[in-house]
């Protein structure tokens, strides 16, 4: 009997074929539910005790052969058949390809960007690590400047002093230490501040800093553009400029829109006034324009920056500033549609 179960394995061992219903046979054959192997199963108990061992590993080899060799020759089938035609099996589904989405800080962003592109601004950027001239000491706010305590600053290194910038003004020191005027630019960026976290705000941020200098810029300029890019932004006409205190602007304001009282959301999202602030702005102050080597007595310009995030969270409902930054799938999918 285990002379018969050894050449059934060296028969399954030379067995080869490439169609299909031969194989399916073969199957049938030795593992089918009426096949060999239950036969020789079944013979088990009938074997006498000293011979049962040998029995038993011969049955278990030849299962094992006989397994292997259907799943290679089915394997080996279906891989033939995929590589038939240039295009493999055209009948099989297709592979479904799963897009990404943009982050709602980079939609927000891009829509900002193209907006102010439209009436010849470009983009420009700065280090998020800074040195203290470029975030503080250029914009007006020297060594022991009150308002230095105003943003509360994550140092990497004192003495001299290396920062996180605490805002994208930074930017505006760069570009005009490195570009002669006419100057219109937007630096759209990453900002940090020693804050403590919570659902309204975050330790770090994101801001667009806009910047035009010129002959004769006024403040009637920057008060056309702002509302220029609320209408394009928001579909938001009127805007406020409360008077407000910056050292690298005079005079300052804050940007107020108005973004109505109709629905709930209204409300809530304005506090009941009707009102929305996006922002500060100003007349670059002439001490800033000297400190980067711009005569203020033939240049004037303006400056404002913008707070991304708040922005995102008003556009898309988002309630918790913490769901830009924690990455989670389900949150960043529904971005998909937008672009
Ligand atoms: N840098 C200011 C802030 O972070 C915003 C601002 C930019 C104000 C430009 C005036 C001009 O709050």
């Amino acid at each position: 009997m285990i002379e018969k179960i050894k050449s059934h394995i060296a028969a399954v061992e030379a067995f080869s074929s490439t169609n299909a219903e031969e194989i399916e046979n073969f199957r049938i054959k030795y593992l089918g539910s009426k096949g060999l192997l239950k036969e020789f199963f079944a013979a088990f108990k009938e074997v006498p005790v000293e011979q049962k061992k040998e029995f038993g590993k011969t049955v278990n080899a030849l299962k094992n052969t006989a397994e292997s060799k259907v799943n290679s020759l089915k394997e080996a089938l279906e891989s033939q058949e995929e590589a038939k035609g240039v295009y493999g099996d055209l009948s099989r589904p297709g592979e479904p390809i799963s897009l990404g989405s943009r982050h709602p800080i980079s939609i927000v962003k891009n829509k900002i960007t193209d907006i102010f592109a439209r009436i010849g601004f470009n983009v420009s950027e700065g280090p998020e690590i800074e040195d203290d001239w470029h975030n503080f000491t250029a914009l007006n706010l020297p060594e022991y400047h009150p308002a230095r305590d105003m943003q509360d600053t994550f140092f990497v290194e004192k003495d001299p002093d290396v920062l996180l910038r605490t805002h994208t003004s930074s930017v505006q020191v760069r570009y005009m230490e490195n570009n002669e005027p006419p100057i219109r630019t937007i630096s759209p960026g990453r900002v940090f501040r020693n804050e403590a976290i919570s659902a309204r705000s975050h330790c770090f941020f994101h801001q667009i800093e806009g910047l035009y200098v010129d002959k004769g810029v006024s403040f009637a300029d920057l008060k056309q553009t702002l509302q220029y890019f609320t209408t394009e932004m928001f579909g938001k006409s009127k805007i406020r400029l409360r008077p407000s205190y910056f050292p690298f602007t005079e005079p300052s304001a804050e940007i107020d829109v108005y973004w109505g009282l109709e629905t709930e959301t209204d409300y809530k999202i304005t506090k009941g006034t009707g009102w929305l602030e996006i922002g500060g702005c100003g007349m670059v102050d002439p001490n800033v324009l000297e400190n980067c080597k711009i005569d203020s007595n033939e240049y004037s310009g303006f400056a404002f920056g913008v707070g991304i995030d708040r922005i995102a969270m008003l556009l898309h409902q988002i309630p918790d500033i913490r769901m830009l930054s924690e990455n989670d799938v389900r949150f960043l999918e529904q971005f998909k549609s937008s672009f």
